[in-house]
């Protein structure tokens, strides 16, 4: 069932909420998801995909770390590095938020819910949940991947400072085919130069 324009506006509206919630409990999150989605609509335009292709996009990126909210507090908001056990639990993320999105059931959600699901596959098959890997992902996950990347490169965290956009662009450079899809890579390379969201 694909996400027709008016279940798209009627789950922005279920899944808004949520997000809001999740802002409370975690501000960076939910501001990083926002910016997450102006990317990835900027590079899924330029890839050709149909109407309710990019409706999933639209939601799925909006809604990508949704499951955070299912994250306890001393993880979600943890300063420094996970131990492996924590990274197991954060690692859940993915999967909840696949739960939360699919819980509407209206026709479609099941569509975006997917793309949640695999927002953090790698290309060479080394990701999670499931370890796809290339084309194997869904598209709109491997192009949610690259704008996750970027804008959790580009602002400053806990743990790491914010990079500019040419450190940001080397490192993803090297991880060109093994984190990310060569041939989107391509593309965001020419949307970021004209995107309000490039980093300085
Ligand atoms: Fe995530």
């Amino acid at each position: 069932m694909e996400l027709t324009d008016p279940i798209f506006n009627a789950l922005l509206m279920y899944t808004k909420a949520l997000s809001v919630a999740l802002g409370y409990r975690d501000l960076l999150t939910r501001l990083h998801s926002e910016r997450v989605q102006g990317l990835a609509m900027e590079i899924g335009k330029h890839c050709g995909l149909s109407r309710t292709e990019l409706n999933a996009l639209n939601i799925a990126a909006s809604f990508h770390d949704i499951g955070k909210i299912g994250t306890p507090d001393h993880i979600l908001l943890k300063p420094s590095k996970f131990d492996e056990a924590e990274w197991e639990v954060m690692k859940q993320h993915s999967e909840i938020g696949e739960k939360i999105m699919a819980s509407t059931e209206l026709n479609g959600s099941q569509q975006a819910a997917l793309l949640i699901r695999h927002h953090h596959e790698h290309f060479d098959g080394k990701g999670y949940p499931d370890r796809l890997a290339g084309e194997a992902i869904p598209i709109c996950s491997r192009i949610i991947a690259i704008a996750d990347s970027y804008d959790a490169m580009a602002v400053t965290r806990s743990y790491h400072h914010a990079r500019s956009h040419q450190e940001i662009m080397e490192i993803l450079d090297q991880e060109n085919g093994i984190k990310h899809d060569p041939e989107l890579m391509h593309i965001f390379c020419g949307t970021i130069e004209s995107s309000k969201h490039k980093a300085r």
